[in-house]
């Protein structure tokens, strides 16, 4: 059976069960963020990779994501989960809520968003209409079913920006109209080098603080941090019900 893995964004840390550290990093794209660990959480092999490094090295802009999602691969993973806080855009949306998001705009720029693999049956070319996996999706929204306090909110389109900065107001009104329900930085390219090398790929999103000009005031780096860390064991349980889940539909 194949393995889970799970890109840990800057609002979860390694679940304890996951204690084999797996050292080398390389690939052909240069190092994968580390340290990455593996080990068994409700009877799956799970492999877990800190988006950011630990401590944390790498701003959204400057992750390896063709190193981190080749690396995977390469652990015989081929259902990743990523977790990425954002910003509510949406008026309905608020801090505390989780959201499984089903659709993405890319607003990034310069970073490397192709494996451009050298295999003469591929143009370079793949579709992309759903952006996110479909029974990976159904598959978080229900083990995340009762294990949140907040609302576990189906579906919902992510932007994502450049960073390292958060937006300006004028931007988020662009987002908003642009059809953005909440905002972060890290989704792309990962999910889409992730369907460039055949791996299933879905989102879950704590929402820490109202975009830029959605709430009242600037964006509180502070509040969003202490957030995250209070999302963080309800974010470990929603992930060891997911494997759990996984293990028991026995997906390949
Ligand atoms: N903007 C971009 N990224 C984010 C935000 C935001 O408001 N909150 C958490 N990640």
């Amino acid at each position: 059976m194949s393995a889970i893995g799970i890109i840990g964004g800057s609002g979860l840390k390694r679940p304890s069960e996951l204690e084999t550290s797996i050292e080398d990093l390389a690939t052909p794209f240069g190092e994968a963020s580390g340290p990455i660990h593996q080990g068994v959480i409700a009877g799956r092999e799970v492999i877990f990779l800190p988006r950011h490094g630990v401590p944390r090295r790498f701003a959204p802009h400057s992750v390896n994501y063709r190193a981190n999602l080749w690396k995977l691969k390469a652990c015989s993973v081929r259902q990743v989960i990523a977790l990425s806080c954002v910003g509510a855009i949406r008026p309905d949306l608020h801090p505390g809520d989780l959201v499984v998001p089903n659709q993405l705009i890319d607003y990034t720029y310069g970073r490397k968003n192709s494996l451009d693999l050298e295999d003469d049956a591929h143009t370079g070319h793949f579709d992309f209409s759903e952006p996110f996996t479909l029974h990976l999706r159904d598959m978080l929204l229900f083990a995340g079913q009762g294990v949140q306090s907040g609302r576990l909110v189906d579906a919902g389109c992510y932007g994502v920006t450049q960073g390292p900065r958060f937006e300006t107001e004028a931007e988020i009104r662009r987002l908003g109209r642009d059809g953005c329900d909440i905002v972060g930085m890290t989704l792309m390219p990962e999910a889409s080098l992730a369907r460039e090398l055949g791996l299933s790929y879905a989102a879950l999103c704590p929402v820490v603080n109202m975009a830029a000009g959605c709430g009242d005031g600037a964006v509180d780096i502070e509040a969003l941090l202490a957030l995250m860390a209070v999302f963080e064991p309800e974010l470990l349980a929603v992930v060891r019900r997911i494997c759990e889940t996984l293990t028991m539909r026995s997906e390949v």
